[in-house]
């Protein structure tokens, strides 16, 4: 499944037609991804290897003269929306899909000012499961910026352009890194991408497709990023700005506060992650805490803590050492995983990916039951390394597999997991996905 075939965009050009009375200009085929390891380091400024994969959000759209967006969708889950381009346009409930494309009409009238931005019709389809951790939500905000900017004859750099939607995506209410929307618009073909932030900087590393295969085992757990799971994710965000500050007072550092972990071990490379870790250990308590007890236990001063909690109620509790634990080991896990897949050692990459799911699970606490039935499954069946990808809490495990066990590791786990799972049936589960290019546009569709 790779880009749409000619009958899949004739039939969405025919949709488009039919739906809006004139062809769309521009088609944006935008993929989803998997991340193979770097869980939660993105916004920490720490890198990341994901791929993009063979699944994409299909947007095409036409210009309108006026400065109405109208939105629809092939998935009927997704009900048309429509919204006025103003300076404060109503928001949809949350969660709902309109939220992601006003997301990215917000980041382009950031980049072009908002006399630029004119109206559009778009319509959109799919094969990226939805809430699936497959990053399907910035697969829709980068091709509708890509089709936006198209069908207004603008153009922004790549580069700058995941920097863009990644801060445009927030406008949701997830704090997220910068992962999904770099993935997305800079993948080549073939490769795995180890991406650095602050500057954002990308580089390919060659899959090597004979030797080993990437199976996605769907948890049928939907990880939306609404509700529960996003005040999940941003308290981590938190966490690790409180681990931050903590590790600043510790390390008595005069400079400004670091915007993040990544920021602060870049200032002290007299200190590796292990000092750090170690740092933190000794000074807290590994257990969820309050602020009070940060500042008592650490003598930060509770001042410059709260400055760190966004929107976090005061009372809280926050597991500092267990984050920090799991940030910086899983970076240091991203560089030996980047030398691993460019020498082609998968034995140390599996093992590196089975070291990073501990930690997820263990330190940053976002794995879930299905996942962990999952993952010792992908174990038994002989899966060379097995991991949650994205956020967490819920969504897809990812399994290193030799590409010529692919099928017995497949009838493995529909045996032992989806063949008696309620929710299995009529949706795709357990397949193998493709490192693929970045975002395409054509502007014939
Ligand atoms: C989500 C976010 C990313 C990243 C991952 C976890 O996919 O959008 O920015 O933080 O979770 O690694």
């Amino acid at each position: 499944m790779s880009a749409p075939s000619p009958e899949r965009r004739g039939a969405l050009a025919d949709a488009f037609a039919a739906r809006y009375q004139r062809p769309p200009a521009v088609l944006v085929r935008a993929p989803g991804r998997v991340n193979l390891i770097g869980e939660h380091t993105d916004y920490n400024g720490l890198p990341v290897l994901p791929m993009a994969i063979d699944r994409h959000i299909t947007v095409v759209a036409a210009a309108r003269a006026d400065r109405c967006v109208q939105l629809a969708n092939r998935d009927a889950r997704y009900p048309p929306r429509r919204y006025e381009l103003q300076p404060e346009p109503e928001r949809f409930a949350a969660g709902d899909w309109g939220n992601y494309h006003q997301a990215a009409a917000y980041g382009l009238r950031d980049a072009l000012g908002a006399a630029a931005l004119g109206g559009a019709d778009f319509l959109v389809d799919g094969t990226v499961p939805p809430g699936a951790g497959l990053a399907s939500s910035s697969a829709l905000v980068v091709g509708s910026m890509l089709a936006w900017l198209a069908v207004g004859g603008h153009a922004i750099a790549r580069g700058d352009l995941a920097e863009l939607a990644a801060r445009a995506e927030r406008y949701v209410g997830t704090q997220s890194g910068g992962m999904d929307q770099a993935v997305c618009l800079l993948a080549q073909p073939g490769c795995a991408l180890r991406i650095d932030f602050d500057p954002l900087r990308v580089h390919p590393i060659a899959m090597r497709p004979d030797d080993v295969a990437v199976v996605v085992c769907d948890s049928l757990v939907t990880a939306e990023k609404s509700g529960a799971a996003r005040t999940a994710y941003n308290t981590r965000v938190i966490e690790c700005r409180l681990a931050c500050r903590v590790l600043e007072h510790l390390l008595a550092e005069a400079a400004a506060p670091a915007s993040h972990l990544g920021q602060l071990q870049g200032r002290r490379a007299d200190c590796h992650a292990g000092d750090l870790i170690g740092m933190l250990e000794s000074a807290l308590p590994s257990r969820p805490l309050t602020l009070d007890e940060i500042a008592a236990s650490s003598g930060a001063r509770r001042r410059h803590l709260a400055a760190a909690l966004g929107g976090a109620k005061p009372d809280a509790t926050f597991a500092l050492v267990k984050r920090a634990r799991h940030v910086l080991s899983e970076a240091a896990r991203v560089e030996r995983a980047a030398a691993a897949l460019a020498s082609g050692d998968w034995a140390l990459f599996g093992a590196l990916m089975d070291a990073s799911h501990a930690s997820c699970r263990d330190d940053y606490e976002i794995s879930t039951a299905e996942i962990e039935t999952l993952v010792a499954a992908a174990k038994t069946a002989g899966a060379l390394g097995a991991r949650l990808t994205g956020a967490g809490f819920g969504g897809c495990a990812i399994n290193l597999v030799r590409r010529a066990d692919v099928d017995r590791f497949q009838r493995h786990m529909e045996h032992h997991f989806y063949r008696a799972h309620p929710a299995a049936s009529g949706r795709e589960h357990c397949f193998v996905v493709h490192p693929s290019a970045g975002a395409e546009v054509r502007k014939t569709v």
